[in-house]
This record gives C-alpha cells, structure tokens and sequence, in this order.
C-alpha cells in the first residue's frame, strides 16, 4: 500500500482473538511473550516497507471478559436412556457458544469440586433444537434433581451473545463483590418484556398473564 500509493499508516489495529484458557490443564496467554512477538515482527515489517511506526491497537474482547463470568443453572431433571442426559434450567440462548460452534465450556458441580468425576453426562438446555447442550458425555461427580451447575468462561459470550429463541426469557446477573456479596446488577426478563417492543398489541393487553400479574 506504502508503495503504491504512498500511504502511512496512523495506526494497526490487531483485532481481538486472544486465547483465554477454557480447561483446567491449559494455561493462561502469555501476554508479555506475544506483546514481544508483535513488536519483533513490527520492526521487520516496517524496517523492510520504510514505514512509520503506527500505533498498535488490540481488541481483546473475550481475553478480558470471559473469565470474570460464570452461569450458574441447576439441574431440573436427570433422563436415564441409551446415555445419562441432565437438562438444566439454562439454554443455548443463555450462552450460545457450545450450540453454534461446539465451544467447550468448563463445568463443575457446585459443592462437589474436589469430587472425582464419575459419571459420563450430557448436560442439555430447555431449548428446542438438539444442539442445545453445554456438555457432551461430560465426566462429572454425579448430580441429581437440584444440583447446581458452573459453567465457565461465560463473561464474554452469555448475555452479550444470548437470545430470546424459543421465547426464553435471559437470566439475571449477579456481581460478587470484592466483599464476596452478590448483588443484583440485571434482573431476570419477563415474558413481557419479550413484548416490549411490539407496536400496539391488542392480544397482550388483554391477556392478564401477559402483563405479568
Ligand atoms: C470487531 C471485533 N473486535 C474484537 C473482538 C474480540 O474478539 P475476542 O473476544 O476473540 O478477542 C470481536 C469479537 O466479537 C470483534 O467482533
């Protein structure tokens, strides 16, 4: 571009794409080693284009968001048939990633932690669409009815990437504190507010459980 057109360049931009570690065995990025890595690869390129040094910009979405989030969503019913299935109160419309592209998400089992894994489970959402499971003949300590489950990584990609398919209201979301308080910081949708935004709507206002009562 410098070349044809006798452009400098004000800034690069690198974008997002930062690896956050999404299993226990993985580790955390390097971000030392990668800032070296680009300013290594920087100097060849401009030093070889005669380029000025533009400013360097990043976009580390995920890297930034994803571990400070977790979904938490209890167990509603176990089914016991050519394999274990526990279906969740959660759904791919609150954390898409698993559905859409086979994303694996960390999940442990709340009071259980230092369990031994023990049995193979599919751990499925309440959508209507075969994909909508989080795990996959996951290994985890047994759950029953009521268990609470932990899924991790879900800062960058639950209410920002979540939706309202199949009508499902999203979740509430909770800060924990610096003080280990968790305080209301989102409340849950309602039905109605599924409806907010349709013009004039003579079948809701008329239906009491539509106004949430
Ligand atoms: C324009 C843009 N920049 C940066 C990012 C962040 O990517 P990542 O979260 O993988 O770092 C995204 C992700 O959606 C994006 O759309």
């Amino acid at each position: 571009v410098k070349r044809e057109l006798s452009l400098d360049f004000e800034c690069l931009n690198l974008g997002g794409g930062f690896g956050v570690p999404y299993r226990p065995e993985e580790q955390s990025l390097d971000l030392g080693a990668v800032a070296r890595g680009v300013r290594a690869a920087c100097d060849v390129g401009l030093a070889a284009g005669s380029l000025k040094e533009p400013a360097l910009m990043v976009e580390p979405g995920r890297f930034l968001a994803a571990d400070a989030g977790f979904l938490v969503t209890r167990v509603l019913a176990l089914k016991d048939g050519y394999k274990k299935f526990a279906g969740v109160d959660a759904g791919a419309n609150d954390l898409p990633r698993p559905a859409i592209y086979g994303a694996y998400h960390h999940l442990s089992v709340l009071g259980k932690e230092g369990e031994a894994a023990r049995e193979e489970v599919s751990v499925v959402g309440r959508l209507c669409e075969n994909n909508d499971q989080f795990a996959r003949d996951r290994l985890l300590p047994r759950v029953g009815p009521g268990a609470v489950l932990v899924i991790h990584n879900a800062g960058a990609h639950a209410y920002a990437m979540g939706h309202n398919y199949n009508g499902r209201p999203r979740a509430a979301e909770y800060l924990l504190t610096a003080a280990g308080e968790l305080k209301l910081i989102r409340r849950a949708e309602t039905i109605p507010d599924l409806y907010a935004g349709v013009v004039d709507p003579p079948f809701i206002n008329d239906a009491e459980e539509y106004r949430g009562n």
